[in-house]
């Protein structure tokens, strides 16, 4: 694990000496977790070391019991409404279109994870650094206000190590893992020298499969999920990631002209996939929809209708949605008990629902090589009555036609 982050984990750990406790009480954690924990249950685990032991705090009048945040994955485990998968899974969040809540999608989703006690890792490969940020990486030096500091501040700014110092044979794979304040949530972090990363990619033999192979395999035996975070734009790393890949997270907005990019996207990725020869499969996620808008509820039935692999949960645009980014909370912690919250959680369950159904599927047909739950994701939407819509431009538009104009 990377020393920076350990002098950073350090002074957390100060802090709460200092008495800066969370108190994440039981009210709050069957609110997070969506379902009613009998503190009898709690208690009970705790007394069989299967918890941490919760402390004391006043509240008002009243001495109630409360964990911080690193201790609450092993109540998730036990709790919650996630489990994890049979075999370490690598999933990648990526569409050719930006604002459209991948790094959302991908933040939400890891903390919850992790917070189930699934060991996750997440992967920025995005130049713009919207992840990293938002795993709050260097986030005390953009508070500093000690011009005299510069020197220190820019020298640990530029002490940190990513995926372009291991592609540089500088250091090991380890070495660019950094610690979150939740103990199962750890990220490599997107730095500058991505963009000559993606540069020197095109240079090598077996491009497309440095990631998987000098990156995600070895991981996969310290992590439970690995989740990449994608740019909007299909370049090297890209490719890197899809080859990387066992399960492909794709937002698909629910705005008219998200059509439009979204067939060439799949045109893009079907041809991709095929000349690489690769197994993966992919989820379509509505998001940025509005229930008081008739077009947008539309969209969002079309692709439910259309698209065998779109979950029928999706993220819609929500201003607590907004807040918990802000935050850098995934929307579940920030707002628990609000709709949208409960949106997230059947959202997470049933994407955990498919992947385990393609990991069922593959170890039923590992015996003779062939991906079934593949094969028919693939047949069913090229005989749906949707067609195609990357090869016919024609099914494409009578089909929104009907939808949208009803004839
Ligand atoms: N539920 C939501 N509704 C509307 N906006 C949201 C919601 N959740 C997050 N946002 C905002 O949307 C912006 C873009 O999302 P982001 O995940 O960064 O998109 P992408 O990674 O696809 O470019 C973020 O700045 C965030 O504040
Ligand atoms: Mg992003």
């Amino acid at each position: 694990m990377n020393n920076n982050q350990n002098d950073k984990n350090d002074k957390n750990n100060k802090n709460d000496n200092n008495d800066c406790k969370e108190n994440i009480n039981i009210k709050k954690l069957s609110s997070i977790f969506g379902k009613n924990i009998a503190e009898i249950e709690i208690l009970k685990a705790e007394e069989k070391g299967l918890i941490p032991a919760g402390h004391p705090y006043r509240k008002g009048a009243i001495i109630s019991k409360g964990w911080n945040l690193d201790q609450i994955s092993p109540i998730g485990e036990i709790f919650g409404f996630l489990k994890k998968f049979e075999r370490p899974l690598a999933v990648s969040v990526f569409t050719t279109k930006g604002g459209v809540l991948k790094t959302t999608l991908t933040l939400n989703l890891a903390r919850i994870a992790a917070l189930h006690n699934i060991r996750t890792l997440i992967i920025g490969l995005d130049m713009q650094g919207d992840i990293t940020n938002a795993l709050g990486h260097n986030e005390e030096f953009e508070e500093s206000n000690d011009v005299n500091d510069i020197k220190e501040i820019l020298a640990k700014i530029n002490a940190t190590e990513g995926l372009a110092d291991v592609f540089n044979r500088t250091i090991k794979v380890e070495n660019v893992v950094y610690q979150t304040p939740i103990p199962t949530l750890c990220y490599i972090p997107e730095t500058p020298e991505l963009a000559a990363l993606n540069e020197s990619l095109s240079n090598i033999n077996r491009r497309e499969y440095w990631l998987k192979e000098k990156i995600i395999t070895p991981l996969k035996e310290f992590f439970d999920l690995i989740i990449m975070d994608c740019s909007p734009n299909w370049n090297r790393l890209i490719t890197n990631a899809l080859v990387a890949q066992d399960v492909l997270i794709s937002p698909l907005e629910c705005k008219i002209n998200n059509f439009r990019n979204f067939k060439v996207f799949r045109h893009f990725l079907n041809e991709f996939k095929k000349d690489m020869d690769l197994k993966f499969n992919t989820i379509f996620v509505p998001t940025r929809y509005c229930n008081t808008k008739k077009l947008s509820i539309d969209i969002k039935s079309w692709y439910n209708k259309n698209l065998p692999s779109c979950t029928v949960n999706g993220i819609r645009e929500s201003t607590y949605g907004e807040e918990a980014s802000a935050l850098k909370l995934s929307l579940i912690e920030h707002s628990p008990s609000k709709v949208v919250a409960q949106e997230m959680r059947d959202l997470f369950t049933e994407i955990f629902s498919k992947i385990n159904n393609f990991v069922s599927a593959e170890n039923f047909n590992n015996f003779n090589n062939f991906n079934a739950q593949e094969f028919n994701t693939y047949t069913d939407t090229c005989t749906s009555a949707s067609t195609d819509m990357m090869s016919d431009k024609s099914n494409l538009d009578d089909e929104l036609n009907r939808v949208f104009y009803g004839h």
